[in-house]
């Protein structure tokens, strides 16, 4: 195998990168959506592909052996698009998705199907909405945490940050700003889950968006079982990481 195409932009996909042993081209792909990414190790690229005919294009023209999606739980259409365009070019494809979260002992979650869904839920009460920037407008009064700037005009106070958070900060900034509900994607993962404990710890509800539909893909919940496949794909033994 030379070449192994990461569709990144997640924690896992970083994880991935820097674990691949020593041989192939590692290439991580990224959308471009935030100002100032955390890069992965080894070669990146950034920008979408231009659809389905964009991606198959980039796969014959780089040589792509192997395709892991390890983007977020919530990016569907750059998964769809990658599971038509591996399959188009017969390039062994494998999706790596984190588990989502669950519910736990005296949680109050609602769940619901889209972000304006959780605004409606929310109604007039102040909100801590970890969402991202989009349908900010949906919400009447709180705090968003975003990693960018909204576009959009917002009613909500604005936070700048991107995890790892801790329980202490987040029970803090709910405190500090009156937080009744949180709202929150099933993104799974430690990486943001802090948000969770500090609602159950203050008793609030929480609102969860629903993932949207699993691909019909390969799919694994690790990336040592990503490593695992890539190794299998490749016929390569673990040895040394690629780089971090
Ligand atoms: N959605 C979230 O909540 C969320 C949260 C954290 C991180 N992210 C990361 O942010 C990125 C964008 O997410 P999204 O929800 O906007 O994606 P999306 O809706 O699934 O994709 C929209 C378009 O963006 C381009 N794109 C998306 N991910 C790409 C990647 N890794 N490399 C190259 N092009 C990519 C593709 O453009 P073309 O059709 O032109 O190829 C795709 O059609 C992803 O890398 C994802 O892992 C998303």
């Amino acid at each position: 195998m030379r070449t192994v195409l990461v569709l990144g932009g997640t924690g896992e996909a970083r994880e991935l990168a820097a674990r691949v042993p020593a041989g192939p081209r590692v290439v991580s792909s990224l959308a471009g959506r935030v100002a100032s990414p955390r890069l992965p190790a080894g070669e990146v690229r950034v920008g979408g592909f231009g659809g389905v005919p964009g991606l198959v294009a980039y796969l014959r023209a780089e040589r792509v052996d192997a395709v892991v999606d390890a983007t977020h739980p919530f990016a569907d259409r750059i998964t769809a698009n990658a599971l038509a365009a591996t399959a188009e070019v017969g390039v062994p494809f494998l999706v790596l998705r984190r588990p989502g979260w669950a519910e736990g002992e005296g949680d109050r979650w609602t769940w619901v199907d889209s972000v304006a869904e959780a605004a409606a839920v929310v109604g007039a009460r102040r909100a801590f909405v970890t969402t991202g920037r989009q349908a900010l407008g949906a919400f009447a009064c709180g705090v968003a945490r975003v990693v960018d700037p909204p576009e959009e005009p917002t009613a909500l106070d604005v936070v700048l940050d991107r995890g790892p958070y801790t329980v202490a900060g987040e029970v803090g900034l709910m405190r500090r700003h009156g937080v009744e509900v949180l709202v929150t994607k099933d993104s799974g993962g430690a990486m943001t889950a802090a948000k969770l404990v500090a609602a159950r710890r203050l008793g609030l509800p929480v609102v969860v968006v629903r993932r949207p539909p699993a691909p019909d893909a390969p799919t694994v919940p690790t990336v040592d079982e990503a490593l695992a496949w890539l190794a299998a794909v490749g016929g390569w033994d673990a040895g040394p990481a690629h780089g971090g």
